[in-house]
């Protein structure tokens, strides 16, 4: 979604933002622009397209400092040249890049227009940049403030003033705005992706808070203009943790990483002593983690599948029921919230605007919720309070893959620690323990049959639709691969329970319709044999991804993946489908890393 980049300090500002952009591009946009004040006044650029078309549009002697970027995602307003931000005042002189939705533009603009204001594009923001000219004369933040108390709707801001360059206002509510502190230079972003280059001291605002920013140094307030206090954190990405390498596309280079993400998942974590695993940032006593009788698993996309594939395990491994919903269905319908479930909160992004209104629906009405998350101090996570983060690092490409993974993984960790207070015996947590050891080879021996896969992808390049099915928590790896297949290669895939086939979709089985079963060596593998029997009777094609067992000798292909213990094999049987996605993307053409309409992180409603 939009993203926002700034810079005040000595240097020239617009290499810095550019560069800036270009790490934000991972996240969906559709237009891009920028403002520099500088001793001749506010010069902005902006355009429809892509941030190397901006780049193009750029007069050569473009600079000067402080300055304010961003790449759009539209939501007021067409994708267009006048659409993108910054958006100015009428003189010029204030500049305004704005993520987030501001709920009564409509309003405050019929007010503003009968006032003689003359508006110059579609968009909420454009709103905000009069408003602030409008407020009297005092100082840059008072003005903003000021503004932004007349604002219904949420926000990730910054504010360039002509008049007044020696700083640059930001402001944050439900949208991130993270600042990063330099050597006599300050930096910002929506997202830290765009400082790491700089700097690794970043200030998290919050919801609500206003900065100053200036070159050397920044203050904070709320709203009402109250001081509030800021303690510096640390990122510790490296810059190459961007970087594509040598490989193609993101999304390849982040399915290779994840034997190093599950290393990293389950780093320190292990403990063999108890065969259990040590989860730090639980919060949580024994005693506590007893009394909870139910377990509620929330996320959006990818990180809804994840929780099935959690609830799954919380279920098996430590008998504990647990359901999972996705965070933008459960936010909108009352839900009960109790006493003794443990609500959960699965996001890669820690920025999922459903998945926080969920969490702040609970929280509200008194429930314990932990989170999931990817990205350390992220919204969702400091939300939370308490949680588990991934550590997979960072995940550029728009489809997660890596971090898919590793949520399952962090999802057997914690139902292993959950199982271990109860009935797990200490044999099959050892058994677990050593099974979690082995799966980084296991992926690694997976990925080394990447041509095989590749094959399977030309197969099903030719196909209009596909279905991808399993029962249980293999039904959970189908929903996966099909999302991942819809996602970066447009094939219409669709994930169906392998019991609920014959009570309709067989209908729509053909020779053209092949099916995807993803198949444990669980007690239902004879039941899924049954249901490839059922699919082969109507002539459509099958495909399983499962373990080298006995499979009908006419199945139309097989991928084999290495067997962990059964409940761990979700975790293996998903990486074919990641690579089949891929390898499908490739075959149709298709822009893998940044695939139509989708942002990597959903920061609106
Ligand atoms: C997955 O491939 C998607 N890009 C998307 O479904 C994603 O999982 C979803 O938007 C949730 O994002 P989050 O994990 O950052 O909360």
């Amino acid at each position: 979604m939009c993203g926002i980049v700034g810079y005040i300090g000595r240097r020239d500002a617009t290499p810095i933002l550019m560069e800036g952009l270009h790490r934000l591009e991972y996240r969906g946009y559709d237009s891009a622009g920028i403002a520099i004040a500088s001793s001749g006044g506010l010069r902005v650029h902006k355009c429809k397209g892509r941030v190397r078309d901006l780049e193009k549009c750029l007069p050569t002697r473009f600079k000067g400092a402080p300055g304010i970027a961003h790449t759009r995602w539209a939501n007021h307003g067409e994708p267009s040249d006048l659409n993108a931000h910054p958006h100015c005042d009428a003189d010029n002189r204030i500049a305004v890049v704005h993520n987030g939705i501001i709920e009564n533009a409509a309003a405050l603009r019929s007010r503003l227009e009968a006032e003689g204001v003359v508006f110059r594009s579609d968009t909420d923001t454009e709103v905000l940049a009069h408003l602030i000219a409008a407020m009297p004369d005092g100082s840059l933040a008072a003005a903003v403030r000021a503004a932004l108390r007349l604002v219904t709707g949420t926000y990730g801001l910054a504010v360039l003033d002509a008049a007044r360059p020696d700083s640059i206002a930001v402001a944050r509510n439900g949208s991130p705005v993270v600042l990063g502190i330099g050597e006599r230079e300050m930096f910002f972003a929506s997202d830290p992706s765009a400082l790491v280059r700089h700097t690794g001291s970043v200030v998290h605002l919050e919801d609500g808070e206003v900065a100053i920013v200036r070159s050397d140094c920044f203050e904070t307030s709320t709203l009402e203009g109250g001081p509030t206090a800021k303690i510096p954190s640390t990122i510790n990405w490296t810059n190459e943790a961007f970087e594509k390498g040598s490989f193609a596309h993101y999304m390849r280079k982040e399915i290779g990483e994840q034997a190093d993400a599950v290393r990293r998942t389950l780093s320190g974590r292990l403990d063999p002593r108890f065969a259990t695993a040590h989860l730090g940032g639980l919060g949580m006593s024994a005693r506590e983690l007893l009394e909870i009788r139910r377990a509620k698993i929330l996320g959006c996309g990818s990180a809804h599948i994840a929780r099935a594939v959690g609830a799954h395990l919380i279920e098996q491994l430590a008998r504990v029921p647990a359901h999972a919903e996705p965070a933008s269905e459960f936010r909108y319908r009352n839900p009960v919230i109790e006493e003794d479930t443990l609500y959960i909160a699965v996001s890669q992004s820690g920025e999922t605007f459903d998945t926080l209104a969920a969490v702040q629906e609970i929280k509200r009405k008194g429930g314990r919720v932990l989170g999931i998350v990817n990205i350390v101090g992220s919204t969702i996570a400091r939300e939370c309070g308490r949680g588990i983060y991934l550590h997979a690092g960072p995940e550029i490409s728009v489809v997660s893959t890596k971090t898919f993974t590793c949520t399952g993984l962090t999802f057997a960790l914690l139902a292993i620690h959950l199982g271990r207070i109860r009935d797990m015996s200490t044999a099959h947590g050892a058994r677990l323990l050593a099974a979690l050891t082995a799966l980084p080879d296991q992926i690694d021996a997976i990925l080394a049959r990447e041509d095989e896969i590749a094959a399977l992808a030309v197969r099903l390049s030719a196909c209009e639709h596909a279905y991808f099915v399993g029962r249980a928590a293999g039904y959970a790896v189908a929903m996966e691969g099909a999302l991942k297949v819809k996602e970066v290669s447009y094939l219409h895939a669709e994930a169906y329970p392998a019991s609920e086939l014959k009570h309709g979709p067989l209908a729509l089985i053909t020779p053209q319709t092949p099916t995807i079963v993803v198949i444990p060596r669980d007690d239902l593998f004879s039941k899924n044999v049954s249901t490839i029997e059922e699919i082969r009777a109507r002539r459509g094609p099958v495909f399983a991804i499962t373990h080298p067992d006995e499979m009908p000798a006419w199945i139309d292909g097989i991928v084999h993946v290495p067997r962990s213990e059964v409940e761990l094999d979700p975790l293996l049987l998903n990486v074919p489908l990641q690579l089949l996605a891929y390898h499908l993307a490739l075959q149709k053409g298709c822009d893998v890393d940044q695939p139509r309409n989708l942002a990597k992180s959903v920061t609106v409603e």
